[in-house]
């Protein structure tokens, strides 16, 4: 069966792609499958954004879609901002950091986590779900070149890095969407579908 992921992040796709490794017989971005679609992230929740992007595309193409949806959760605002992480500020990444680091500034707990929802639908429209997190606390002072969005303020306490100071290596590794991938495929492999 062939999938088609629901992004055009060429990172994203090679690393889903060397996860996944030979359980699709292809698999394609969404502009490798000529697909120009943009799913509405009305959600309140990452897995019903995920669920809506992957359903959307499995329908309009016919095959599998694989879909996540990700973002971080500040423990001392209510999880905020949550599914709204890419549009916090609505000015882009560095006016959002410096928005969580202002939220956060008077907070004695600056604890949070990130989170990703991952999901495999079918054209039938059954799916497989699973979740993952990556738990830290943000600092003041932003810190580290790499990864993008919220890494350079998300401090990782085991390694006394920012998740932009570990190299791309390791952070793939121990990333929210690394552990909700690897569940998907580990629910994937035992044939556990859902309605
Ligand atoms: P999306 O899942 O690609 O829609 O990403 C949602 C937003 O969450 C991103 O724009 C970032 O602001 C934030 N985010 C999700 N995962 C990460 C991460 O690994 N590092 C930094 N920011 C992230």
């Amino acid at each position: 069966m062939k999938l088609i992921i629901a992004s055009n992040n060429a990172h994203k796709i090679r690393e889903i792609k060397q996860i996944l490794g030979s359980r699709f017989e292809e698999i394609l971005s969404l502009k490798e499958a000529g697909i120009d679609h943009e799913t509405v992230e009305d959600g309140t929740t990452f897995l019903e954004n995920a669920r809506k992007k992957a359903t959307e595309i499995a329908e309009i193409a016919g095959c599998c879609a694989l879909a996540d949806d990700s973002g971080i959760c500040a423990h001392a605002l209510n999880n905020e901002p949550g599914v709204y992480s890419a549009r916090y500020s609505g000015k882009g990444d560095e006016a959002n950091n410096l928005l969580l680091m202002e939220n956060l500034r008077d907070k004695a707990d600056r604890s949070a986590h990130y989170a990703c929802a991952m999901v495999l639908a079918y054209p039938d429209g059954s799916v497989i779900s699973a979740e993952g997190e990556m738990h830290g606390e943000v600092i003041l002072t932003p810190r580290g070149e790499n990864g993008f969005g919220y890494d350079p303020i998300f401090f990782l306490p085991e390694y006394g890095k920012t998740s932009a100071e570990i190299s791309p290596e390791e952070k793939n590794r121990i990333s929210h969407r690394a552990k909700a991938l690897n569940a998907l495929v580990a629910k994937l492999d035992e044939g556990k579908k859902e309605n």
